[in-house]
């Protein structure tokens, strides 16, 4: 255990009870919801009905698997608030996720919604290590992304002090960083890494700074990208998960001591991993597409929505929850190149194993001919010379044809060829013709 580790009297009673307990209130709040969907949003009425499924036919947790998949189009056709189960008044804040293509999707709390979603990510940051009294920096975006806000309030609610930073200006982000001495650093994975190179490019060596915890997530990560970040900082990368359509972050959050997976808030959030083409529900430990239902979400409750996030569900260890696997991808951002299935993160694995190769990297996929190709767009480290980067670069294509079994050109950069992100990271570049 390390020293960040909460003691078990600091934790919400919840965090430790017993299966039974956790079982029932998940099929009594679980009840609540279906009938309150059912009764007040016209689309759950008419999806249950056509399913030939009625609230009161859930007499136990698993005939949850009878109810109909929600996905996000529902929510895009429901444009904005046709998913409310409440009236509009009684909404105190939406927020909205940028589609790819047309219009965002809506989300909404009630203020009772704010306020358990204060108190899951209040729950996150402690087990992440954090406590009352640190200080916090959010380089989370602020506005209609749930990040800056999400974790803002759950900050605030745990008794730390907030610097509601919010994504992009770096040199400030170091700045503040330099002077406010922040224990904790909420942003994702991969600004984290362009924030530390800032803290070099300024002269500052950033496993000298204050910083002890980075609460990490909003995109695919691996655990190589863990170690990487671990080294160079030297602090604990612990991962955080969440959603929009489910509250935002805070809905699974690994845990400083065992660092095993995400333990689900799954008194809020009630887990299932369904396989992708069938929708079968799962056994526990086998991967496919995870599910999540809310349990006490007023404004948009949120019924076995398909998150499209592949992984598998895990026994509790350090709570009486539920664990996910680390997500290293989703089925959107898979690519199928002559027929072999290839996420992001498996290139992103091997990479970092390379010590010339620094983690920014992007992937094109291009269709030159009839078949798919893909080119990998990585940096070298600054210290490395171009002849090293070039070598680098060989391997990592030795590399990806002889463990992922595609062919693939990589190309090395010089550092800082690849646009830095001040969010989520842009991995896949899609050049195929539309
Ligand atoms: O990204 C909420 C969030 C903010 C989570 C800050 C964590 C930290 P959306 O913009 O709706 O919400 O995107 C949700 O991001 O379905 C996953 O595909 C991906 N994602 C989120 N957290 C992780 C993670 C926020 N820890 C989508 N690992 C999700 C892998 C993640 N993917």
């Amino acid at each position: 255990m390390t020293a960040k580790s909460p003691r078990p009297d600091e934790l919400e009673p919840i965090e430790r009870a017993s299966r039974d307990e956790l079982a029932a209130l998940q099929l009594s709040r679980l009840r609540w919801t279906l009938q309150h969907a059912y009764d007040h949003v016209p689309h759950y009425r008419r999806a249950f009905d056509a399913k030939g499924v009625h609230p009161r036919d859930l007499t136990a947790l698993a005939d949850l698997a009878r109810f109909p998949f929600t996905v996000k189009t529902d929510l895009r056709d429901s444009y904005p608030f046709g998913m409310f189960a409440v009236p509009r008044e009684q909404v105190v804040r939406v927020h909205a996720s940028s589609g790819t293509t047309g219009k965002p999707t809506v989300v909404g709390y009630t203020r009772n919604d704010i306020d358990v979603w204060a108190t899951v990510m209040a729950r996150s940051i402690r087990a992440a290590g954090g406590r009352p009294g640190d200080i916090v920096q959010v380089a989370y975006g602020y506005g209609l992304f749930t990040g800056g806000l999400g974790a803002h309030y759950g900050a605030e609610r745990l008794g730390c002090t907030v610097i509601p930073m919010s994504g992009g200006q770096t040199e400030k982000q170091v700045q503040l960083i330099a002077d406010f001495k922040p224990a904790v650093i909420m942003v994702t994975p991969s600004y984290m890494l362009a924030i530390a190179e800032e803290m070099e490019r300024q002269g500052m060596d950033p496993k000298a700074c204050s910083l002890e915890i980075g609460i990490f997530g909003a995109e695919p990560w691996t655990p190589t990208m863990r170690a990487a970040i671990e080294a160079k900082l030297a602090m604990d990368a612990i991962d955080i998960y969440g959603l929009s359509e489910v509250i935002g972050p805070g809905v699974a959050q690994e845990c400083i001591e065992t660092k095993d997976g995400l333990t689900v808030w799954e008194d809020h959030f009630y887990p299932e991993v369904v396989h992708p083409e069938t929708g079968e529900v799962l056994p526990e430990g086998e991967k496919g597409e995870l599910v999540f239902t809310s349990l006490t979400k007023e404004a948009l409750p949120i019924i076995r929505y398909r998150t499209r996030d592949l992984t598998r569900l895990l026994p509790p260890t350090a709570r009486s929850m539920r664990r996910i696997e680390k997500i290293t991808g989703r089925s959107d951002d898979m690519m199928i190149i002559r027929g072999v299935n290839v996420f992001p993160t498996q290139i992103e694995e091997l990479m970092l194993k390379d010590a010339a190769l620094a983690p920014h990297y992007q992937i094109e996929i291009s269709r030159p001919h009839i078949m798919d190709e893909m080119t990998v767009l990585v940096e070298r480290v600054p210290g490395a010379g171009g002849a090293d980067g070039d070598a680098a670069g060989r391997r990592l294509a030795h590399h990806i044809k002889s463990l992922v079994g595609v062919s693939a050109e990589v190309k090395v950069l010089p550092p800082n060829g690849i646009e830095r992100s001040l969010g989520k990271a842009k991995r896949i570049v899609d050049k195929r013709p539309k």
